[in-house]
């Protein structure tokens, strides 16, 4: 059975960023409040140019660079997203053809906040079983489209961004190991986008009462949360056959630095061995973890052979952990590509498609 390596990591974040004195001076908060009870300092906003998809592009061609890969060797591409470009068609296959990945299946995933957790859970299992060899795993939002600029309960806390996992399959051990995916949607109300779906469409009603924003009840959420980080830290580690002092880094979702204080103190870990970054991007969402690990390597704090735990919760209600040894890139192995061709190429491509099915349609138009 082949072993899952993540041998691709890469992040795009919006370069507006957005502090917490600006945020005061749109609702009644202030700095301090702010990183007292979150530890956030700022958060980037997307540019109107900018969405989920481009943003997840970008983090992919990052993520193949490193791995070594033409987006042409990737197989199948998971896109974990609550703010998808439309509720169809998918934002992978927008990322998909963005990329010029044209050998890919590609979904989107719903799982809030644990989304990448279960997207990489996922790729490890289509790898494991044989059935995909290249893999991508993409975590994007663009949550400040769907925030509400006069909520102080929620427009001080969620922030944009992208991040990308390449893995591959191997034969030499390492990579994804053990993994837990939960759920409790009795508590799918405690944090929610009501309107837009099937349940509420979009309606005069819909916009007025403001159900197209996030709501949220955040000690509910927060409760939630502390309960079960360092749970689903310790059945990833379990599972994997590993003791928890064997673990070099967690990497948790960054969501607010007392639910991950909470969750060192639970596992009795010192916070040294936590990757923290919300300060500098706020709750990023599903795009957390991946931008936290990518930020991890860079610092030097994530290394190949190192273990580490990936931990979130979020939304549905959702939660879990994936344990892996760290990888790195495969230097053997790695090709000398062209990939920066590619977001050049793609749109060509892209185009050339849509001009082919628009002359069919005229010349098979007219025949029938
Ligand atoms: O990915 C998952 C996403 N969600 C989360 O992780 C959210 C988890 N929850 C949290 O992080 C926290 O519950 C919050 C940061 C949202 C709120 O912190 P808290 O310590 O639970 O505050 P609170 O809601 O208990 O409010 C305490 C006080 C209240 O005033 P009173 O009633 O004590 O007079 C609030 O009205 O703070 C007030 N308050 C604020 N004050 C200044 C609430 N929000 C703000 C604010 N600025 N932004």
């Amino acid at each position: 059975m082949p072993y899952a390596h993540i041998t691709g990591w890469g992040m795009s974040v919006p370069s507006k960023v957005l502090t917490n004195d600006d945020i005061s001076k749109m609702v009644d908060t202030n700095d301090e409040w702010i990183r007292e009870r979150t530890g956030i300092r700022e958060r980037r906003i997307a540019e109107e140019r900018q969405s989920s998809a481009t943003l997840g592009a970008e983090a992919s061609i990052e993520a193949l660079k490193i791995a070594g890969l033409l987006p042409t060797d990737i197989d199948l591409i998971i896109c974990s997203t609550s703010t998808p470009e439309h509720i169809f068609p998918a934002t992978a296959c927008i990322i998909q053809d963005k990329i010029g990945a044209t050998r890919a299946g590609a979904f989107d995933l719903s799982a809030a906040c644990s989304g990448f957790i279960y997207g990489l859970n996922m790729a490890a299992l289509a790898i494991r079983s044989g059935s995909n060899k290249n893999v991508l795993v993409i975590g994007t939002e663009t949550l400040s489209r769907f925030i509400d600029w006069k909520d102080r309960n929620t427009c001080i806390l969620f922030g944009d961004g992208a991040g990308a996992f390449v893995l591959q399959a191997s034969e030499q051990p390492g990579g994804a190991y053990g993994a837990v995916m939960h759920s409790d949607g009795s508590g799918g109300d405690l944090l929610t986008i009501p309107a837009g779906g099937s349940r509420n469409p979009t309606s005069e009603l819909t916009l007025r009462t403001g159900m197209h924003f996030i709501h949220m009840d955040g000690k509910e959420v927060f409760r939630f949360a502390t309960r079960v980080m360092a749970g689903a830290t310790n059945e990833a580690v379990e599972k994997s056959g590993w003791k928890l002092d064997q673990v070099d880094l967690v990497v948790p979702h960054q969501a607010n630095l007392r639910i991950i204080e909470a969750a060192a103190r639970g596992l009795k870990m010192p916070m040294d061995k936590f990757m923290v970054n919300l300060d500098r991007y706020g709750n990023t969402s599903t795009a957390s973890i991946p931008i936290a690990a990518v930020e991890a390597v860079q610092q030097g704090k994530l290394r190949p052979g190192d273990k580490v735990v990936f931990v979130g919760f979020g939304a549905g209600l959702t939660w879990g952990a994936l344990a892996a040894e760290w990888t790195g890139p495969k230097q053997a192995t790695r090709r000398v590509v062209k990939l920066e061709w590619f977001p050049w190429i793609a749109p060509i491509r892209s185009f050339l498609r849509r001009l082919g099915r628009a002359i069919e349609g005229i010349i098979f138009g007219r025949k029938s």
